[in-house]
């Protein structure tokens, strides 16, 4: 598996089968003790990491460069487009043909759908989607099957409620195409105007998953094992007066929780804006900052099997 991972790209969820995805997961937990400075690894002297983000990031870009730094390696790059080149007008593939002749693998965050599939075409390094618009965020998926697989015991024979902008949200649309690859049932939880897109849908039917669309957390929390909260995301509508149509459309606070399982875990990839409440935060229930942190050992497991190191 991992000569195949040494040519390939990750641009989507789809380029990895179960098997891999077990094996970069298992491979994330051994990364754990470096993670705590318990380990010292020096795996990646010498290597450089490009992280390329034309769009805004904490937790991608900062998770990424924790986990080559662990592992000893080194991190040049750009977090806003506009301290780039392409600012004066250059292409991304040019940028990616540049890049790829100063580092050894290139992270990708780009406004546009494709950008990553573009990029790989354009580079003789791993090209590694961290979002591509309305796209995929694949690294994220990982960390969430990570997260999931850790809190629940395994990621199968779960019930995981995804809720908030389904049209959108590059995230949502990774970590359903993943989930199905493993027995789960799956309800999808948002204003009508932001269900999950028709092609996802017609996936899920024509694999046989087992799920439902409803437009209310209350209709459906009590069933959950996991809750998958979103955030609305204003920069992905068309006009902001499309946006002020559902912003706020729905929300999660403490006093609902009663109404749900002993063991629910509450997840959100983060960032949130006023999905859930404050208070939510000091219940076990909640998992969304131990899920961020999850980021640095799945994408540690990622570049090395990557880069074969
Ligand atoms: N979850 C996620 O992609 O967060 P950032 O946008 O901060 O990278």
């Amino acid at each position: 598996m991992s000569s195949e991972f040494k040519k390939n790209h990750v641009v989507a969820i789809d380029d990895f089968t179960v098997d891999e995805i077990r094996t970069i997961l298992d491979l994330a937990e051994e990364m754990t003790p470096i993670v705590e400075g318990k380990k010292i690894n020096k795996d990646f002297e010498g290597k450089i990491l490009a992280t390329l983000f034309f769009e805004p990031s904490t937790r991608t870009r900062l998770s990424f460069e924790a986990a080559m730094k662990r592992m000893g390696g080194r991190c040049i790059g750009f977090a806003r487009p506009g301290t780039s080149s392409a600012k004066k007008g250059e292409s991304l593939a040019d940028t990616i043909r540049v890049a790829a002749g100063y580092a050894d693998m290139i992270v990708l965050r780009h406004p546009q759908e494709g950008a990553a599939q573009l990029a790989s075409k354009f580079s003789d390094v791993p090209v590694i989607n961290a979002g591509d618009g309305a796209g995929h965020h694949p690294t994220q998926t990982l960390l969430d099957l990570f997260t999931i697989r850790k809190e629940k015991g395994s990621i199968s024979d779960n019930h995981i409620g995804i809720a908030g902008d389904l049209k959108y949200g590059r995230t949502v649309h990774s970590l359903t195409k993943a989930l199905s690859m493993f027995e789960t049932e799956m309800t999808f939880i948002s204003p009508p105007s932001l269900r999950m897109p028709k092609e996802i849908i017609d996936m899920l039917k024509r694999k046989g998953v087992k799920f439902q669309e409803v437009k209310n957390i209350e209709e459906t929390l009590s069933n959950l094992d996991i809750l998958y909260m979103t955030r609305i995301q204003r920069e992905r509508f068309p006009s902001d007066e499309d946006y002020k149509k559902v912003a706020r459309s729905y929300h999660l606070e403490r006093e609902m929780l009663e109404n749900s399982k002993d063991d629910l875990k509450v997840m959100h990839p983060l960032p949130r804006v006023d999905e859930i409440k404050a208070d939510v935060d000091e219940t076990p229930k909640a998992r969304y900052f131990e899920q961020a942190a999850n980021g640095v050992p799945t994408r540690m497991a990622l570049l090395k099997l990557l880069q074969e190191v």
